[in-house]
């Protein structure tokens, strides 16, 4: 597969390594610097494009693959006021992208399984309460993901109203503690308590690599589907 690396950052440069070593060939790196690249590029030899700038790039960027017929998966974040004018345009363009704000395919699992334990949980009397622990560098508390996965636990535990950022004895609000440690791997805890038993699920992340491994597998799909897809379409090919 012929891949087209839009954002050459971190996650661009992991995705290079990963993508060669799987035995796809990378077509085109584009960072800040080389955007005028694109001038020249043969898009009928791009089979897909992967997406890891930033903000103020990534509209721009998925534009173009929309407008080149290229399949884009995109990873840059804090860019979702224009999902919608996306949107838009790629039924213009009767183009192809899918948006994931975590592209783990162990955290997807998660996802499901922390709804899942969730529908069964709902009525069964335990204590809820989850925790993420990450670097002290991490800006953003609570995380993204810990804010999926406690929208995930509302969806089904009807008694819980809305989450909170802090410790709680409210019984309508779901507690989301958020810990800052040095060292910490990403971690992401949902408890469910009561007087004779405790359930736990718990995800780990090692590396980013999670979030690379999970683009390339994703592009691997998206470039021979058509519209706005979305990660959960693309679990649901795979599991
Ligand atoms: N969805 C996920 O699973 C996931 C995982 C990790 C990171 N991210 C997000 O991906 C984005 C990139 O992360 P990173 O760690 O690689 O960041 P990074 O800062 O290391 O790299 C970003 C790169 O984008 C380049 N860039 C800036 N403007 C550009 C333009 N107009 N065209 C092309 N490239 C441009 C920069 O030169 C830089 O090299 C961030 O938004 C981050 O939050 C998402």
């Amino acid at each position: 597969m012929k891949i087209l690396l839009l954002g050459y950052g971190k996650m661009g440069q992991l995705i290079d390594k990963l993508a060669t070593e799987k035995g796809h060939e990378v077509v085109g790196k584009i960072n800040i610097d080389n955007r005028h690249e694109l001038e020249h590029l043969n898009s009928s030899n791009v089979d897909v494009a992967i997406e890891f700038s930033q903000p103020e790039a990534a509209v721009e960027n998925i534009k173009w693959c929309l407008e080149h017929q290229i399949p884009v998966a995109v990873g840059t974040t804090g860019w979702l006021d224009k999902r919608a004018e996306i949107n838009a345009y790629c039924k213009e363009k009767n183009g192809t992208y899918l948006f994931a704000s975590n592209y783990s395919i162990g955290v997807n699992i998660f996802f499901k399984l922390n709804e899942y334990l969730a529908q069964m949980m709902a009525d069964q009397g335990y204590a809820i309460t989850t925790k993420e622990i990450h670097h002290t560098s991490k800006k953003d508390a609570p995380s993204g993901t810990s804010i999926t996965l406690a929208e995930g636990i509302l969806k089904h535990v009807t008694s819980k109203k809305n989450w909170v950022n802090h410790e709680t004895n409210d019984a309508q609000e779901l507690e989301i503690i958020s810990e800052r440690i040095d060292p910490a791997p990403g971690t992401h805890e949902i408890t469910y308590s009561s007087p004779v038993d405790t359930i736990e699920i718990c995800h780990t992340a090692h590396s980013r690599e999670g979030f690379a491994k999970g683009a390339i597998a994703v592009a691997e799909w998206l470039k021979d589907q058509k519209g706005d897809k979305t990660m959960d379409e693309f679990l649901a090919s795979k599991f």
